[in-house]
């Protein structure tokens, strides 16, 4: 087999890369290690910056995005006895969306699988070779046992936090370098049949930990709680959550919609980065380079912003056979990746409560300070709905 991209990883960012990169006549091969069905079920967060949302119009993606996606204007910031609106298109001129990932991956899915470059499901043993040189290639094995040698002349490495790619370009890389905090706080998220009680998203500070509540539908919410790593799902009925949420979210004369839970689970938080995003003919991109916190809804939109970068850059390599766009790839990817590091920082150091009053004290009054200075909500409202795309 011969493709010019290898692509390690069907998540929304080697999907988006593949549809990216055949709009402009180049041919790639997406290899996954899981099933289709196993992709199309991971829950994952929900909210679209708006240069995500133009990506995935422009890339011909977005029409069940435009039907079926809330467009948010904004999101409250509560702290005891407040609850601040963010009005994002008067304090920047931009919006939101929210979509969840899940849809974004199946309608991505479903557009590669009608007519779009090939998409192998449940490939296993998927290793990139040769990526010092011209022609690199991924050995793996297919979905009935054959092993098979993919030829490429580049080979993107989009296979998540947990895939090979990042390794191999750490290894053969000289200053190849690490950063990671992990928080002393999980989420515990649930997704409910109740209408959501808020037309914005809620992040809200309590003395008894952070709550978020977001949705995905009219009809659907998704709301997390701040607990304890070591927190086991087990011990959280239903009624605990609710219970919970409405002490977290309490507010004089507004009150909590319930309704049936139909998914629950504690998701870790940590900061990641590792650099470079390159070696060689090998590229990573998305969560194979990074990973955020979750509270700036930062994850998925880095990982679009990785993929539009890299697909002008191996459009320029490929077609015009011009190295300077590759060459500056890591490096321009890398500083859009600190920003929305230092963001999603941010906004989880504001709102976790640690136990420690000094820290509950600074938290408080950074709130108020976002809440009653335009110049401090603009800052928020400029990183939150997404910084314009270097380059
Ligand atoms: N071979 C092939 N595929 C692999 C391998 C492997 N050895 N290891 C992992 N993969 C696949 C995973 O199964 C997954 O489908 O790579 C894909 C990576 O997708 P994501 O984890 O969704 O990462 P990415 O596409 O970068 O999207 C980033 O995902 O985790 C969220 O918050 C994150 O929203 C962000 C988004
Ligand atoms: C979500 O809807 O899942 C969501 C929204 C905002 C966040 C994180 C997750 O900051």
């Amino acid at each position: 087999m011969r493709t010019q991209v290898g692509i390690i990883g069907a998540g929304p960012a080697g999907l988006l890369l593949s549809r990216l990169l055949s709009l402009q006549g180049i041919d790639s091969v997406v290899l996954e290690n899981r099933s289709r069905d196993y992709v199309e079920a991971r829950i994952r967060a929900g909210i679209l910056e708006q240069h995500t949302v133009d990506t995935l119009t422009a890339a011909g993606v977005g029409d069940r995005l435009r039907r079926e996606g809330l467009e948010h204007s904004g999101i409250h910031l509560q702290y005891p006895g407040t609850r601040h609106t963010l009005d994002f298109p008067e304090l920047c001129g931009r919006t939101v969306w929210v979509y969840g990932q899940t849809e974004v991956t199946k309608d991505l899915i479903a557009a590669q699988l009608a007519g779009g470059p090939p998409l192998l499901f449940e490939v296993s043993d998927v290793v990139p070779e040769d990526v010092d040189g011209d022609s690199p290639r991924i050995r793996f094995t297919d979905a009935d046992g054959t092993p098979q040698v993919l030829e490429c002349d580049v080979i993107a490495g989009t296979d998540g936090f947990h895939g090979p790619s990042r390794a191999v370009v750490a290894a053969g890389s000289a200053g190849a370098q690490v950063w990671e905090r992990t928080y002393p706080y999980a989420w515990l998220g649930i997704l409910a049949d109740a209408a959501p009680a808020t037309d914005e998203l809620i992040y809200a500070w309590h003395p008894d930990g952070f709550a978020l509540y977001s949705m995905r539908s009219p009809t659907v919410s998704r709301l997390y709680l701040q607990v304890d790593p070591a927190e086991r799902i087990e011990d959280w009925s239903d009624d605990r959550i609710w219970e919970g949420l409405a002490t977290r979210f309490a507010l004089d004369g507004w009150e909590i919609s319930t309704g049936p839970i139909t998914e629950k689970s504690i998701l870790p938080m940590r900061s990641f980065v590792s650099a470079p995003m390159r070696r060689g003919r090998l590229f990573l991109a998305g969560d194979a380079a990074h990973i955020v916190p979750p509270t700036g809804a930062k994850g998925l939109n880095l990982a679009v912003a990785d993929v539009t970068l890299l697909a002008t850059a191996l459009t320029r390599l490929l077609k015009e056979k011009e190295t300077d766009l590759v060459d500056t790839y890591s490096d321009t990817a890398l500083r859009r990746v600190w920003r929305c590091t230092h963001f999603s920082w941010w906004m989880t150091s504001m709102l976790h409560t640690s136990g420690d009053d000094f820290d509950a004290q600074l938290q408080l009054s950074q709130l108020r300070r976002v809440c009653s200075s335009e110049t401090a909500a603009r800052e928020l409202a400029e990183n939150y709905t997404g910084l314009p795309i270097e380059g």
